[in-house]
């Protein structure tokens, strides 16, 4: 199987971590020898509630039994379409009320973009140095990351970038600008949150210009800092809310949402102004639903800022200089590159799953399932910390 990966499947990067798969439950992955790992990363964030939860199970189960894909999206009444976009709005402030789904999160930033380019007659956006938004050119054009993004110019044209938290910084949106487009935390960039009144200054310029102001909550969303969207920490509210990651409970989904009013200009003059085949998929928005359902009505969300001062406590060693981020949004900051290295492929050694962020060499990913009981977060930190040890000796 090994030998195949490497010849039939494209790859990302010249060295896959290459573990063989064979099933996964809860807070833990088992490889084909029946090693089990324990997961502190869960899919880079897509599977809030663990692997293989019972509820979205059964969800995508009674969905495959009454129908699968029968047609491209926004022209028939699919009920676990129409439930999850519903369940979104009512856990959404106003105006974000309409949701259009897609296949994943690049997709929902190309749709957020194109919405502002339409909604207000404008070319500009405005991006933030080391944001990361996907990987389709739209998306790559507003990553604030030349050396990732150089290979595949030319990109969008009329994109500025503003370094994230730098007031000054915001006299760049102008009347000009059609959108501003940031991550409500800072994911690629080592997991940075705004500082307190940033986004209502950011959203308050977008006002005073005319501008669109998308959030792209695709990784803080859901439930993970401990609210179901990042943005509720910071008293700011975007015109365009683009999901995915986590709401997709381990399906492939991205959402955009906004105002009716906005969103109705995707659909005429020209009419199909966005349109997907398989966006929306009955079985994709059955899994998201039942994500979305526990999320809601469980007490995950509040358990996830009691297990961030767990992890906080515990994660205490010399070779630790910062844990960032908010609930089980987090990342160990290591002195130093080699170190990150180490500590993640040794803890794999050890089965405990951590992962990097995409522009910060020093940061350890810890984003585990909601789930994760405290007795899975005190084994996993207790490997971390031996082999931090290890590493120190
Ligand atoms: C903040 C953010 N935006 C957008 C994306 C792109 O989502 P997808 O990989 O589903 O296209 C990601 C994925 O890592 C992300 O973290």
């Amino acid at each position: 199987m090994k030998s195949d990966f490497f010849k039939y499947q494209a790859q990302t990067t010249p060295h896959p971590l290459a573990m063989e798969i064979s099933h996964a439950s809860g807070s833990y992955i088992y490889d084909t020898k029946n090693k089990a790992y324990l997961d502190f990363v869960a899919g880079v964030s897509a599977c809030p509630l663990g692997h293989n939860h019972p509820k979205v199970v059964n969800a995508i189960k009674s969905q495959l039994d009454a129908y699968l894909h029968v047609m491209v999206y926004g022209e028939y009444i699919q009920k676990p379409a129409v439930e999850l976009a519903k369940l979104l709005a009512n856990n959404l402030p106003s105006p974000l009320e309409k949701t259009y789904l897609t296949n994943s999160g690049t997709e929902a930033i190309e749709g957020a973009l194109k919405l502002a380019k339409r909604a207000t007659g404008r070319s500009e956006v405005i991006a933030a140095h080391k944001a990361y938004h996907g990987n389709t050119i739209g998306s790559m054009s507003v990553m604030g990351f030349e050396e990732r993004k150089q290979a595949y110019r030319p990109l969008l044209p009329d994109v500025h970038f503003i370094t994230f938290n730098s007031e000054p910084d915001l006299e760049h949106i102008t009347t000009k600008t059609a959108c501003v487009i940031l991550e409500t935390i800072q994911g690629g960039a080592g997991f940075i949150e705004p500082q307190k009144s940033y986004l209502k200054k950011v959203r308050n310029r977008c006002d005073a210009v005319g501008a669109l102001l998308i959030l792209d909550e695709i990784q803080p969303g859901i439930g993970r800092t401990g609210k179901l969207f990042g943005f509720e920490h910071y008293n700011c509210i975007p015109d365009i809310l683009v999901t995915g990651k986590g709401l997709g409970g381990g399906m492939p989904i991205g959402a955009f949402t906004a105002s009716g009013k906005l969103m109705d200009l995707l659909q005429d003059n020209p009419k199909l102004g966005h349109i997907t085949t398989f966006g929306g998929h009955p079985v994709i928005a059955a899994s998201a639903l039942a994500t979305l359902q526990e999320i809601t009505e469980s007490n995950l969300m509040q358990q996830a800022l009691e297990k961030e001062k767990l992890i906080r406590k515990l994660l205490i060693h010399p070779l630790i200089k910062e844990i960032r981020g908010k609930g089980l949004m987090l990342a160990i900051i290591t002195p130093s590159e080699d170190i990150t290295n180490s500590l993640i492929l040794k803890c794999q050694e050890e089965g405990l799953i951590l992962f990097w962020l995409l522009f910060e060499p020093k940061a350890v990913r810890i984003t585990p399932p909601l789930t994760i009981t405290n007795e899975e977060i005190t084994k996993g930190c207790s490997i971390i910390i031996e082999i931090l040890n290890t590493i120190q000796n």
